[in-house]
């Protein structure tokens, strides 16, 4: 007679165990980066100093297009608004001129005067808002019996 083994070979399927790891890292997103186009703003910085009756140049270039540019003159305590517009274009008042074209804006000042100098506020609108300031130094102290003059003309020298 023959004997078969007793043997019964159990196979116990082993299951699929899901790694909590491998969920981890299923729910690890990459986070795509937002594609937004920056202004990038560059601006005169700091102090522009010009002798009274010189020529002075501020600048503010951005990387998109101007949409909007509001330019104010912070001095003695008082804020005035120079320019509001809407690009592009030539503007001009009370000594400044303001030439915006694409994404460069530059403020000249043909012949600087006590009235001119200050703080410029720039407020640049391209896809971004943004603020940026320069100062505008007008040396040269005013002689005895030289008030301070608003839009005064300049007396040669
Ligand atoms: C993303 O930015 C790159 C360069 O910064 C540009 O070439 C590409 O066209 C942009 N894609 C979209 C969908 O805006
Ligand atoms: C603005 O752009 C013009 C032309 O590229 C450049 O000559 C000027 O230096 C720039 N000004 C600033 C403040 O970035
Ligand atoms: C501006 O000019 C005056 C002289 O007119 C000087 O005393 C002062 O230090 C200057 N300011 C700056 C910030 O350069």
């Amino acid at each position: 007679m023959r004997t078969w083994p007793s043997v019964s070979p159990r196979r116990i399927p082993q299951p699929c165990v899901p790694s909590m790891l491998g969920i981890l890292l299923l729910l690890v997103a990459s986070l795509s980066a937002q594609n937004t186009s920056w202004d990038r703003p560059s601006c005169t910085e700091g102090v522009v100093s010009v002798a009274r009756g010189q020529p002075a140049v501020m600048a503010c270039n951005i990387s998109n297009t101007f949409s909007r540019i509001t330019i104010r003159l912070r001095a003695h305590g008082k804020t005035v608004t120079i320019f509001e517009e809407q690009p592009p274009g030539r503007f001009s008042g009370g000594g400044w001129k303001l030439q915006v074209h694409g994404g460069q804006a530059r403020l000249v000042i043909t012949a600087a005067q006590d009235a001119h100098a200050g703080q410029y506020l720039w407020h640049l609108q391209g896809l971004q808002r943004t603020n940026r300031a320069t100062y505008l130094n007008v040396s040269g102290e005013a002689g005895p019996g030289r008030g301070r003059r608003r839009w005064g003309h300049h007396c040669g020298q």
